[in-house]
């Protein structure tokens, strides 16, 4: 069942938390919003469509909006704050569609030079009251293309859960694109339900750490279809493909973000030149494995061994200092692989077990897995 139907504008309220209203949009919003629906931010991330002008603007105003009140549809809120001549301005869209069954779906746009200020978090805040409080709604959903990480902010700031990336799942002007979700229920906490997690520059002598940018995406495949990493890592698509690389660098932000794994481009501290890898392809409350690859090129001058110096230190680092606070970190390695071997010992990790037929090798023999640890220096047994 839809929303009650409402008189537009009689009936819709004005909301306000004193800095940030929503309010029925109004034919002096049509600048505003042409300016905002042309933006090319706006144009990538909603189905807004192209060329948008004054009649798309006014059509939106005085009919769109209203009809969605009146048929109980939607309800489409215009944000006003204030703007830099301190004058209230139209600052941005936030809206609720009807999902039927006491769910709706939250959609919001802010004008450009509305961004970055907090004013959508304030406005979201008072859709989100209205939706719950008000309709008596249970669920709200989220979607976002993925990718759009200024959205994904907003909705963990106001509490939603990340629910996962749902495959050629939205549609936009003809082209189905995966599509980011996730939920906010009428009792949850309206704050951050999970760490936020990034991926910081780790600075050291000789190696850095950095996230992975587009331009070492040629490095990557270089070193992905090298002999030694495709022997020992079977996991590593065959051949590596440019579009693995692709891949691999956006689903570290995605990673990262919940906590779940965390991977970085190592690079040469001086020409930030890809050297190779090195991650946390796990995560636990208590310990972090680590992992590592080199491009051919770097072999043979101690890289690995600093990149995994820098990778311990950041793992034990505490939290509130912007690490990973972890108690104990290890690494896993095949019991063939002796130059991993020897780079892990080098670094004072210690053997701890073996998991026996740990692994399966890219010929499909089973293959014993070693595991070495080392043990936070601040914590006492
Ligand atoms: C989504 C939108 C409404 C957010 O507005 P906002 O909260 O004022 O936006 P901000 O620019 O402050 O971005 C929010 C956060 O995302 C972060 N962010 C933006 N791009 C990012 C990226 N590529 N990676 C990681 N974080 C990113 C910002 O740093 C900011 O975080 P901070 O406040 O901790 O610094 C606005 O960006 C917008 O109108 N986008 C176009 C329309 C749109 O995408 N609508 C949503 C469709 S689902």
């Amino acid at each position: 069942m839809p929303f009650e139907a409402a008189r537009f504008p009689d009936d819709v309220p004005v909301l306000t938390d004193g800095r940030v209203s929503l309010r029925p949009h109004r034919l002096d919003d049509v600048d505003d919003l042409v300016v905002q629906c042309r933006d090319i931010v706006t144009l990538r991330w909603t189905t807004i469509p192209l060329g948008y002008d004054i009649a798309m603007g006014t059509g939106f105003v005085t009919e769109m909006v209203p009809d969605g009140w009146r048929d109980g549809t939607e309800h489409a809120f215009a944000v006003q704050a204030q703007g830099p001549d301190g004058r209230p301005r139209y600052a941005g869209t936030v809206t609720l569609r009807d999902a039927g069954m006491s769910r709706a779906e939250v959609g919001f746009v802010a004008h450009p030079a509305f961004r970055g200020q907090g004013v959508m978090e304030a406005a979201l805040r008072l859709l989100l009251d209205h939706g719950f409080d008000t309709l008596g709604l249970q669920t709200v959903i989220w979607w976002a293309d993925q990718g759009n990480w200024a959205s994904r902010k907003l909705a963990w700031r106001c509490g939603f859960t990340f629910g996962g990336t749902v495959r050629h799942w939205l549609v936009e002007r003809g082209v189905y694109r995966d599509g980011w979700v996730g939920t906010l229920y009428r009792d949850s906490a309206r704050e951050p339900q999970t760490l936020w997690w990034s991926l910081p520059n780790l600075r050291g002598e000789r190696v850095s750490a950095r996230p992975l940018d587009v331009t070492d995406d040629v490095r990557v495949v270089e070193g992905g279809n090298d002999g030694a990493v495709q022997r020992w890592m079977p996991s590593f698509p065959s051949p590596y493909a440019l579009s693995d690389a692709e891949t691999f660098r956006l689903s570290t932000l995605d990673a990262a973000a919940d906590g779940t794994s965390f991977a970085w481009a190592l690079v040469d501290s001086v020409t930030d030149v890809l050297l190779g890898a090195v991650g946390v392809p796990h995560r636990s409350d208590v310990g972090v494995e680590i992992g590592y690859w080199l491009h051919p090129d770097a072999r043979g001058h101690g890289y690995a061994r600093d990149a995994l110096e820098l990778m311990v230190e950041h793992a034990f680092t505490p939290r509130d200092l912007g690490g990973l606070g972890a108690l104990r970190a290890y690494v896993r390695i095949d019991e063939g692989n002796q130059a991993s071997l020897d780079v892990a010992l080098a670094c004072g990790f210690e053997v701890v077990g073996r998991e026996r037929a740990g692994t399966v090798r890219r010929d499909g023999t089973f293959a014993d897995m070693l595991q070495l640890d080392r043990v936070n220096p601040l914590v006492i047994f």
